[in-house]
């Protein structure tokens, strides 16, 4: 990972200033890096060591944060990775032009890699990406998602980047197909878990260990799997109150919610699909070559149901 992170300080800069200043606002608070961890430990379980490896993390890390810059201007988020949104500090669009140069550096870091399969899986990626995040848009305020439809948005905009993060491990240590299906199969289910388990973090988790904001979701009228569950399982008139809040984006009864999302087992429900994707995820792991990254993948699956960040 420090090898990673020298491939992204050295692809950071710009001979506009601005640029590398919000480049180096938020990828300098850090993050998880967890994409690019997977592609190193995916690469790592099939023996492969090429050097290229790192480039293809900070490529992925580089499409993740451009997303979060977009992302978070769409949202009107204010706090991300514990300090004020770049949106926040340098307005809507220094955001949006700096999500655009990261998106096409990423594009000429890859090209450097020189391999038509790469290129084509994270132009996939990013396409679908921004397709899901359109599909949220256009379903917001929509009381009436349900799972499916809920689902169709995280495949998207979240776990279609772990997808490829995870199959490019695969395709850089000349795996063959089947292999290759496993690794994204891997990585689409631990991004899927990994969504849904935000989306909980969204009701209880806490700001200070997050460095996100609480009820974003639910002050955009997003009707996201705690909220989906939990109107099916309210009595009548608490479903009334979370339908009505999803059609206004009106967090004026977020705690009231909160508490019905807890008190009709919503939580736990949604808790049992994340852990059902990532055992998903586990099954697939088991799949490739028992090693000592082969096990860290799976503990990452593991990990990140607990995780409160
Ligand atoms: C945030 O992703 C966006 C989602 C898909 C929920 P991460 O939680 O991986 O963000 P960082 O990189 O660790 O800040
Ligand atoms: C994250 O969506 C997906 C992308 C950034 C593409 P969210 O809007 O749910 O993530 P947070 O909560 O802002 O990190
Ligand atoms: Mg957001
Ligand atoms: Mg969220």
């Amino acid at each position: 990972m420090r090898a990673v992170d020298a491939v992204i300080a050295r692809h950071m800069s710009s001979s506009v200033p601005l640029v590398g200043q919000v480049a180096h606002y938020i990828i300098s608070a850090g993050g998880k890096r967890l994409r690019p961890k997977m592609l190193l430990l995916v690469a790592g379980a099939l023996g492969c060591d090429k050097p290229e490896r790192f480039e293809l993390a900070a490529v992925v890390e580089f499409i993740h944060t451009a997303t979060l810059l977009h992302d978070d201007v769409v949202d009107a988020s204010t706090l991300r990775r514990g300090r004020a949104t770049a949106n926040e500090t340098f307005g809507n669009p220094a955001s949006v032009l700096v999500g655009d140069f990261l998106y096409s550096r990423a594009f000429q870091m890859m090209v450097d890699v020189n391999d038509m399969h790469v290129m084509q899986i994270l132009a996939d990626a990013t396409n679908v990406i921004a397709e899901g995040e359109v599909l949220q848009l256009m379903n917001m305020h929509d009381a009436a998602l349900d799972v499916a439809g809920y689902l169709r948005v995280i495949r998207s905009k979240t776990a279609k980047l772990f997808e490829a993060s995870a199959r490019l491990g695969a395709v850089l240590a000349g795996a063959p197909q089947t292999i290759e299906a496993c690794c994204a199969t891997f990585g689409a289910a631990l991004g899927t878990a990994f969504q849904i388990v935000d989306d909980i973090l969204d009701y209880e988790g806490d700001p200070a260990e997050m460095g996100k904001n609480l009820g974003d979701d639910l002050r955009e009228g997003k009707a996201t799997l705690p909220l989906i569950y939990a109107m099916k399982r309210a009595s009548e008139d608490d479903a009334t109150l979370i339908r009505s809040a999803i059609r206004n984006g009106d967090t004026d009864h977020l705690a009231r919610i909160g508490k019905i999302v807890h008190s009709t087992g919503a939580i736990e429900a949604t808790r049992a699909l994340a852990a059902e994707q990532a055992h998903r995820a586990i099954g697939a792991a088991h799949e490739l070559p028992s090693n000592p990254h082969t096990e860290s993948l799976i503990n990452l699956a593991l990990q990140l149901l607990e995780r409160r960040s």
